[in-house]
């Protein structure tokens, strides 16, 4: 039995920046904090992910989700019928959103859940901020529907496993975008296609299962405006530098040499040197270990010709 010390507990380590696991009722989810950007990089450690994937934002109920982003006539028919529920909606990011932009990879749009889970909703509630959650799986791992199954493949990379008992739907949530108009089929689970169909009165368009697997979408949302130089020592030619380690001084992911605390910082730094204005970025070289395989992957596609 889950006690409200124990949701204290959870909520507390949640804020203080620590993973926690708790039941949701389709699989269990690793929450981080999503407004801390450290917080959001130790998801993608402790999963071994090798690429920054989008999280989803979980809150409590619907008035929270419409603060972090915009929702059309038809995502607001979604919310209301379905949550909580299995279902995510996709929709753009206010420019006010708090949610760490390494949660949304960098991408200007967020996906939200309100889960139907008593235990998963009292820990929203005394979090009182977004929490994001992907699976509590290691990265190509299959999901975990028991608190067992997350100490079995996480064990000592989160700090509490919130433990109420088994997933009663058992398969993530459907995954629902509100990008491009119309609603679209991003990943099929929890909830029916047809049930979605029938709320919305016309037949979902097919996305692709997962962004990431689109390339020169990534590639584009990806992008400063500025032109990237990546392996660079010194900025040349009024460059705008992004350090690392002993390389850079006012814009430096880490200058401990630190790969969580650089992909914590990636995305926000890209942001504010680009607000700059400069030609181009100039980034340090990062080492090819823990997160640094994200990160290179990342600024790649950045740096990729356009
Ligand atoms: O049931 C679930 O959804 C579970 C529980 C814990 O809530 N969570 C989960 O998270 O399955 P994850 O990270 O394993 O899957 C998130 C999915 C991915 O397919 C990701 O690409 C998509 O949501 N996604 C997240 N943000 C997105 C965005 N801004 N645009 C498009 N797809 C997005
Ligand atoms: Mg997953």
């Amino acid at each position: 039995m889950i006690s409200a010390q124990d949701i204290s507990k959870a909520a507390d380590l949640l804020l203080s920046g620590a993973l926690v696991a708790f039941p949701t009722e389709t699989v269990y989810g690793l929450g981080a904090l999503a407004t801390d950007d450290r917080a959001v990089a130790r998801i993608y450690d402790a999963k071994g992910r090798p690429t920054f994937n989008p999280l989803i934002s979980h809150v409590p109920d619907v008035e929270a989700a419409f603060a972090l982003g915009e929702f059309s006539a038809d995502a607001l028919k979604l919310a209301a019928r379905f949550w909580p529920g299995p279902l995510t909606l996709v929709v753009p990011r206010w420019s006010t959103c708090t949610v760490s932009l390494l949660a949304s990879a960098g991408l200007p749009s967020l996906a939200i859940r309100v889960p139907q889970h008593a235990i998963a909703l009292e820990l929203l509630r005394a979090v009182g901020k977004p929490v994001v959650a992907p699976s509590a799986n290691p990265s190509g791992r299959i999901s975990p529907t028991t608190a067992q199954h997350v100490r079995d493949g996480l064990g000592d990379k989160v700090s509490l496993v919130l433990d109420g008992g088994a997933c009663t739907v058992g398969v993530e949530s459907t995954v629902v975008s509100f990008l491009e108009g119309k609603a679209t089929l991003l990943r099929p689970g929890g909830l029916a296609r047809e049930a979605i169909e029938e709320a919305l009165g016309y037949k979902l368009a097919e996305g692709l299962a997962n962004v990431m697997h689109s390339p020169g979408q990534m590639e584009s949302h990806y992008a400063p405006h500025a032109a990237m130089r990546l392996n660079a020592e010194v900025a040349i030619n009024g460059e705008a530098y992004l350090g690392f380690g002993k390389f850079g001084r006012e814009y430096n992911l880490s200058s401990s040499g630190d790969v969580v605390e650089a992909a914590a910082n990636l995305f926000r730094m890209l942001h504010e040197l680009d607000a700059l204005k400069p030609e181009r970025i100039a980034v340090a070289p990062i080492p090819m270990i823990g997160l640094g395989e994200a990160i290179n992957d990342r600024l790649k596609r950045a740096a990729a010709p356009r």
